[in-house]
């Protein structure tokens, strides 16, 4: 097979792509089918990971029970993390949905194995955090073939990682990347949610340019 040419009409849709994901916490009821969850799921294998140690370990939740706990985890935090808004910003903060934990279809937590056999090692002896940069990248790489699919993804992260971890009773080493909820968007939005809800806006990129 020769390579693929993307030409501009691809970039152009690329960009809309880009532009229109978006943090979703509102869901509509109807199920995510199973054959597009995999086909999602298999998307991630061509993620880049740290020596091609592919360290994602993605755990679908469906069992009302592990949801319920990972539930409560948020509304401790969400709690603690309100009491500790300063007080011009407290009323905004407790206006913020921040989760679609009661609605979305599927639900699943991204874990890390941090120190996989696989990839032997290769490019993380000092730096061990690029296991977990490896499973974010396999994770935004879900984040917009899901989007491409007319589904919407939901981070959350206001989570005790060890209460989930112990909820999912995944195996002892494995850490906590976030816990995601999926499903079919209730609005197509191009603007992020936080933005709308004057919390904060997007700025153009940073970048420093050392020049000789
Ligand atoms: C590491 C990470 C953690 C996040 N945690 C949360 C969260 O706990 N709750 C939430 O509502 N959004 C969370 N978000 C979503 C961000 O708020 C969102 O990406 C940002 O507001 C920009 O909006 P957009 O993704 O729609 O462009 C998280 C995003 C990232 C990358």
């Amino acid at each position: 097979m020769p390579p693929p040419e993307f030409d501009d009409a691809f970039r152009r849709q690329l960009r809309a792509l880009f532009a229109w994901r978006r943090d979703v916490r509102h869901f509509r009821a109807d199920p995510v089918p199973d054959e597009l969850l995999d086909r999602l799921l298999e998307l991630t294998a061509l993620a880049p990971s740290v020596g091609l140690s592919q360290p994602w370990r993605f755990v679908t939740v469906e069992d009302p029970a592990r949801r319920a706990a990972v539930r409560a985890s948020f509304l401790a935090c969400n709690a603690a993390a309100l009491t500790g808004q300063e007080s011009a910003r407290a009323a905004l903060y407790a206006r913020l949905k921040l989760e679609g934990l009661d609605q979305a279809p599927c639900q699943f937590a991204l874990c890390v194995e941090p120190d996989p056999a696989q990839g032997h090692g290769l490019g993380r002896a000092t730096m061990p955090e690029t296991v977990a940069y490896s499973a974010v990248m396999a994770l935004h790489t879900l984040w917009l073939a899901a989007r491409a699919e007319g589904l919407g993804l939901g981070w959350v992260s206001i989570l005790e990682p060890q209460a989930v971890l112990t909820a999912l009773e995944v195996p002892a080493s494995w850490r906590l990347v976030g816990y995601f909820c999926l499903g079919w968007p209730q609005q197509v939005e191009e603007q992020p949610e936080l933005e709308r809800e004057g919390w904060e806006h997007r700025r153009a990129a940073a970048t420093l340019r050392l020049r000789r």
